[in-house]
């Protein structure tokens, strides 16, 4: 099964109003600016800047386009996260156009825990020090945030977690191996408040279907969003998955669980008097 989310994509929904890690408010002229850091050379043939090929497992392109869910910004990349790439990728980085051989790459059998949108990284490091048990891949467009975990990854001397600078929906296609996920945490993903914008919210019917292609039966989805209208969806979307079953109350959520810490965008949202809701699903 294809996990790219084929919607019709035209031109003007291309580079729209965004949200993301570091991003200027919607309204500021630089948030609608692309990305203008080089692309790893892991990452071609797929465009750095989200363009519009993606890949099957085995390598060979195909030419599905969907609707992104993010928009790469302009943004500070600082010299110690450009040199994060230099001197950490090696260690840390994935290609999203190579099946994941995780025994080999963590040189273990051990759960793996996909984080998807990871930001800054904060929540992945902690969780790798905490659950020492697992392995940790986490997917995140935003280059900047890549570079600094790794320098964090690197200054605790982590070995349990490894990356893709990627879009999640072609690293699930071209990487990720049927069933061969125990658990998958998607935190705070980029709300798209407008109404004209929830088409590019990640969590869409499409896409947990996706997931629940990769995730072992008995794995779980790990949901949190600071956005109740995106929460509700969330529900709703979960409600009509098929293959997989809510671990949440009558209310459908579940009290933050202790494998989570407050993320950037958490505080960043409470900060403005949000409330957050956590949705935990087994898969079926
Ligand atoms: C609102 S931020 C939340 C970051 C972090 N989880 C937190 O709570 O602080 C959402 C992140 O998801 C990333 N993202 C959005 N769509 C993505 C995709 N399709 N593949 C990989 N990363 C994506 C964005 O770049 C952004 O950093």
């Amino acid at each position: 099964m294809s996990v790219t989310n084929s919607f019709p994509l035209s031109p003007d929904q291309v580079g729209g109003e965004g949200w993301g890690e570091g991003a200027a408010p919607p309204s500021s002229p630089a948030s609608r600016k692309s990305e203008v850091y080089p692309p790893h050379p892991a990452l071609s043939p797929i465009a750095s800047d989200g363009g519009e090929a993606s890949v099957t497992r085995g390598g060979t392109e195909n030419h599905h386009r969907h609707i992104r869910s993010f928009v790469l910004r302009q943004g500070r990349f600082t010299p110690a996260q450009q040199r994060a790439f230099e001197l950490h990728w090696a260690r840390y980085g994935l290609d999203p156009r190579a099946p994941l051989d995780a025994p080999r790459v963590f040189g273990r059998r051990a759960p793996l825990v996909l984080e998807i949108g990871f930001g800054n990284g904060e929540q992945l490091l902690w969780a790798a020090q905490h659950e020492t048990d697992k392995d940790f891949i986490g997917v995140e467009v935003h280059r900047p945030g890549v570079g600094r975990l790794m320098n964090a990854l690197a200054e605790h001397n982590v070995d349990n977690v490894r990356l893709y600078n990627h879009d999640v929906v072609d690293v699930l296609e071209g990487a990720i191996a049927p069933g061969m996920l125990d658990e998958v945490r998607i935190y705070f993903p980029d709300p798209w408040p407008k109404k004209r914008q929830t088409k590019r919210r990640l969590i869409q019917p499409e896409f947990v279907a996706a997931l629940a292609t990769r995730v072992a039966v008995g794995g779980r989805l790990h949901l949190a969003t600071d956005w109740a209208d995106y929460a509700a969806q969330m529900r709703e979307v979960m409600d009509n998955a098929s293959g997989w079953r809510s671990l949440g109350g009558a209310d459908g959520f579940i009290a933050q669980p202790a494998w989570r810490t407050q993320t950037h965008f958490e505080k960043r949202g409470r900060k403005l008097g949000h409330g957050v809701w956590d949705l935990l699903h087994e898969r079926c």
